[in-house]
């Protein structure tokens, strides 16, 4: 069932540049059987001993939101710069073309919190690291990350050494 909901995924040749293979995982989203083993699969990727999940708009959240009802998780919801009234913490990170900004609402982790990471793909691992940092600077502790598809030519799981990584598809 899992492996048919992964299968899901779509190939896009040459998007969002030319010579660049983009994974697009709509066709699973969209589908309420694929939608479910995903969510149960990455429910159980996140292990035990977790006080909360954390993840990055816009595709991070839908998924944990249903991981965390699922597992009775609730959610630190990390946004792209300029949308919190409130900041707990920012982080400024490097794309391969430019830098890229996070930040934590206030008052959304608490110190010495157990927070799983979750999102859509892991890539650079660049989004990732950059909410482990969060999480760190609020006093809590990031257990590990849980991906649906980890593409692994681009090397996140390297830049995330000490940060256990659990990929449902690894490509
Ligand atoms: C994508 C994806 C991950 C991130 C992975 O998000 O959802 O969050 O990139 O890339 P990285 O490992 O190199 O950091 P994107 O910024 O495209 O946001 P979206 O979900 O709003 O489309």
């Amino acid at each position: 069932k899992l492996d048919e909901a992964l299968d899901l995924v779509a190939e896009v040749p040459d998007f969002p540049e030319p010579g660049v293979l983009f994974r697009d995982l709509t066709p699973l989203f969209g589908s309420a059987a694929g939608f479910a083993a995903v969510v149960d699969a990455l429910g159980e990727a996140v292990g035990d001993g977790v006080d909360r999940l954390a993840a990055v708009e816009a595709r991070g959240f839908v998924l944990a939101a249903a991981v965390g009802y699922a597992r009775g998780l609730g959610v630190a919801l990390v946004r792209k710069p300029g949308k919190l009234p409130s900041v707990a913490g920012r982080v400024d990170y490097a794309l391969e073309y430019g830098t890229a900004t996070l930040e934590l609402p206030s008052g959304s982790v608490a110190a010495g919190e157990r927070v799983a990471i979750v999102d859509d793909v892991l890539a650079t691992g660049g989004t990732v690291a950059a909410t482990a940092e969060l999480i760190k600077g609020a006093g809590a502790e990031a257990t590990g990350v849980a991906v649906v598809l980890e593409l692994a030519a681009l090397g996140g799981r390297a830049r995330l050494a000490g940060l256990p990584v659990h990929a449902l598809r690894t490509l």
